[in-house]
């Protein structure tokens, strides 16, 4: 088996969507003001929340400790916060009281209160505040205002705003050391909807049929080197077969064939660039960016000569990294070497920690719920005897059992779990019992696919695996309306790689449901809060003997 470690994060979720931006201190404002931090530059988000802000609060506290020598600063500090209070306190009194209808704001010890919440774990506050003040509320977090639309009726403004209105740029900046120069965060909206485009076209069906070959050819060529019978960590597995996969079809023949190794493990230092603190500070001068930047300088290296040598020998092949060399903006301008390689490091950002997932949640699920591996397999069996061993994108695509396994495991574990968005413009919202709230400019906007995946009043049994619910006749998410299912987001930004995903995975369980009977041998998994991505917590081991699916049952 080969080994690799090459673990990215989800690009636009991953370092956009769960990091919070809310705590920005200025350069320099870290001393003893740790609640006063300035103005914008609002922090890009992370992806686990609870660790930047616990790390973040670290620094602070080192930094406070330097101060304890100095008496003068921390009578300094404790006069500023009490100061911060008091104002804080006179302000609500004196303030004239403003017409908007504000959302209700959680209750929470002043300043700090709503960020200690939060930090206990932004899914058990969701589901308390719902409760208790409804689908659109409001958490102080320090200077931040983090207003949460939760259920289809108002997360639909969320998703369908226009960007002049709700914005991701800003809360995404974090991305840029990592993508690198001129590519997505780091350009204006108006490039990175060409850029967007450029995506769109690289995963439109005609590629994805050949990117689907190439996923049989490595699943059936990794699956190859187990042996008759074993135990395997299915996650572990799983996990490395996404990547060989990723690199194939995404960053090309020349990085797969010859350059895997190396490719992975400047991946890997591109991924562990990726600090709570760099979501303060992604430029500070700490070890881990210092590996961050020389990996992404050798990427750039790397695909700079595989692209002049694809260019100058005139050869064209079927992989997202030829997409890029061949679009071409608007105005004609073909994409430079630096944005093809920027474009490549985003999709697999994107693509990678959630797809090797959700593939290991459904494998759990199906053989921990034997109902629906019954179904699945009698599924291949009926697929097989129309088209025998053959699998092909069309083939894939009449998986409508394994695509529900699918779909469920990703409702009740969508790997991003929050998603947001910057306010530039007051706007109002209603709620499905008529409410409506003014939401001024300058909140963070928030929604929660794993809190919306679950409510009940859309999902029957909303905590119990049943893939069945999106069979035709029930069809539980589409009942309530659009943005009833968001593990995919939706609407202006809805995931350009979902139909890449699906059939990333399916390639792969069609391939395992066909060769191999297993076993669930370690309890049922958790979801692992902390990673970056949520994903699976621990091993999940499994016992495997090979077998061929019989048609005859
Ligand atoms: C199970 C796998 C995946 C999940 C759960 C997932 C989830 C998401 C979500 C929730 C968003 C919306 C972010 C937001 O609204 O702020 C998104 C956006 C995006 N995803 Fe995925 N994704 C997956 C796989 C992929 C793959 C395989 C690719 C590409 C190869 C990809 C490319 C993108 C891109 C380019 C966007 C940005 C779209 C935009 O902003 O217009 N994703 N994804």
């Amino acid at each position: 088996m080969e080994q690799c470690d090459f673990s990215v994060s989800h690009a636009f979720h991953v370092v956009g969507i769960y990091r919070v931006p809310l705590l920005m201190p200025s350069p320099g404002s870290l001393r003893i003001q740790t609640l006063a931090f300035s103005e914008p530059n609002l922090l890009p988000p992370s992806s686990d929340l609870r660790s930047n802000f616990v790390e973040f609060f670290s620094v602070q506290i080192m930094v406070s400790a330097m101060d304890l020598k100095e008496h003068k600063f921390v009578v300094a500090g404790l006069l500023f916060f009490v100061t911060l209070v008091l104002a804080k306190i006179v302000a609500a009194v004196l303030a004239p009281k403003s017409r908007k209808r504000l959302p209700p704001t959680v209750a929470a010890l002043p300043v700090v209160g709503g960020l200690l919440r939060f930090m206990k774990g932004p899914i058990p506050m969701i589901r308390e505040e719902y409760a208790k003040i409804g689908s659109v509320f409001t958490v102080n977090i320090i200077n931040r205002k983090i207003t949460f639309f939760i259920g289809p009726e108002v997360s639909g403004h969320f998703f369908k705003a226009p960007e002049a209105q709700l914005s991701q740029q800003e809360v995404y900046q974090f991305n840029v050391p990592t993508f690198g120069p001129g590519v997505v965060f780091d350009v204006d909206y108006s490039v990175r909807q060409e850029q967007f485009r450029f995506f769109t076209e690289a995963l439109r069906v005609t590629k994805l049929r050949s990117y689907v070959d190439q996923m049989i050819v490595e699943a059936e060529d990794y699956f190859s080197k187990w042996g008759e019978s074993g135990t395997v960590d299915l996650k572990y597995e799983l996990e490395h077969l996404i990547i060989l996969t990723a690199s194939r079809c995404l960053l090309g023949r020349e990085v797969r064939d010859k350059l895997f190794d190396d490719v992975s493990a400047l991946f890997h230092d591109l991924d562990n660039g990726m600090r709570p603190i760099s979501v303060i500070f992604p430029y500070l001068p700490i070890p881990a960016h210092r590996r961050r930047d020389r990996a992404r300088a050798r990427i750039a290296e790397i695909f700079s000569t595989i692209i002049k040598s694809r260019k100058s020998s005139g050869k064209s092949e079927d992989d997202m990294l030829q997409c890029f060399i061949d679009s071409r903006y608007k105005d004609g301008r073909p994409t430079t070497e630096g944005e093809i390689t920027g474009l490549l490091i985003a999709a697999l950002f994107a693509g990678q920690h959630t797809s090797s997932i959700t593939s290991t949640w459904t494998g759990a699920y199906m053989l921990s719920y034997k109902k629906y591996l019954t179904a699945a397999l009698e599924e291949q069996r009926g697929i097989m005897r129309r088209h025998g061993d053959k699998v092909d994108h069309d083939i894939l695509s009449e998986m409508d059992v394994l695509y529900r396994c699918i779909k469920e495991a990703l409702r009740l574990h969508p790997p991003l779990i929050m998603l947001l968005r910057y306010s530039h413009d007051d706007f109002t919202v209603a709620t499905k019992d008529g409410k409506e709230y003014d939401i001024p400019k300058g909140h963070i906007v928030a929604t929660s696919p794993a809190f919306a995946n679950r409510l009940p009043y859309i999902y029957k049994d909303p905590n119990t695996y049943d893939p069945d619910r999106f069979a035709p006749g029930r069809d539980e998410d589409k009942a309530a309306g659009a943005f009833s299912y968001i593990s995919f987001g939706g609407g202006r930004h809805g995931c350009l790689g979902e139909p890449f995903a699906y059939l990333q995975i399916k390639a792969i369980w069609s391939h395992l449901l066909r060769n191999f009977e297993f076993e669930l041998i370690s309890p049922f998994p958790e979801n692992d809060w902390n990673a970056m991505v949520v994903g699976v917590k621990g091993e999940v081991m499994v016992r495997y003997k090979r077998r061929k699916l019989s048609i005859d049952n």
